[in-house]
């Protein structure tokens, strides 16, 4: 982590990171969110239990973040031990002004949601290229779909939307496969209107799994800006 002359980016990303891993209280399970930014936070939250002494366990949304949080040597649990967790921290694809969201660049949607769900608070830490007017209109959105029922599933949403693709994998021929066995659909729809609406609608198609619209889930929202400040949005 020390060394190399960070873009911006990263410098907001691990601010964000820290300020959310300052939250984190003795004897608290905690979610540990997947990707760059969530990766900050473990690391940071390694760091506490180590120097600190600080008693936590945590409940990783991938394998990504699980083996994070094995070489950092935090206590992993499972939701079956701990159904109720203090807090989770987390990254996103997008957020806009009402907290509702896009995940799933990283394909760990569906885990990051239940583990959100399951959370008293959940923090999202992002830098402010996140931030947009209207989820949707830069990227898909990520569906997880069973793969008996893909064709199926796609289908259905071509009514809606033209543009419809399985997600294929780098490093592996043909789609990824999610942690959880699952195939991710992406879903281009040029701009949301109505975010509750349109993950309704999908989640109403047998086979689909989850989807990455996270609506009004996130607590607060730590946002990294360019010039080294972080906003702090809360939910209203
Ligand atoms: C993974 C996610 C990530 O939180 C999201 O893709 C953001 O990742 P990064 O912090 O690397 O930009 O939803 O499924």
């Amino acid at each position: 982590m020390a060394g190399l002359r960070l873009s911006w980016r990263e410098e907001a990303k691990k601010k964000v990171a820290w300020k959310a891993v300052e939250l984190v209280k003795d004897g608290w399970i905690v979610g540990l969110g997947s990707g760059s930014t969530a990766a900050y936070a473990i690391f940071f939250l390694g760091k506490r239990v180590k120097e600190e002494k600080l008693d936590v366990l945590v409940v990783p949304t991938s394998y990504q973040s699980f083996f994070l949080a094995v070489k950092e040597k935090i206590p992993v649990t499972s939701l079956d031990e701990h159904p109720k967790l203090n807090l989770t921290i987390d990254g996103a694809d997008e957020v806009d002004k009402n907290l509702n969201m896009i995940k799933g660049g990283g394909a760990a949607l569906t885990r990051e949601k239940i583990v959100g769900f399951a959370s008293e608070k959940y923090v999202i830490i992002i830098d402010e290229t996140k931030l947009v007017d209207k989820l949707g209109l830069n990227m898909p959105i990520p569906v997880e779909v069973l793969p008996f029922a893909t064709s199926v599933v796609i289908n259905k949403l071509k009514e809606t939307w033209k543009n419809v693709k399985i997600r294929e994998g780098k490093g592996k021929v043909g789609p990824i496969i999610t942690d959880n066995g699952n195939f991710i659909v992406d879903v281009y729809c040029g701009g949301i209107e109505n975010p509750e609406k349109v993950n309704n609608k999908i989640r109403s198609i047998p086979g689909v799994v989850e989807t990455g619209l996270f609506i009004k889930m996130a607590d607060l929202v730590y946002v990294g800006k360019k010039d080294g400040k972080i906003e702090v949005l809360t939910k209203t």
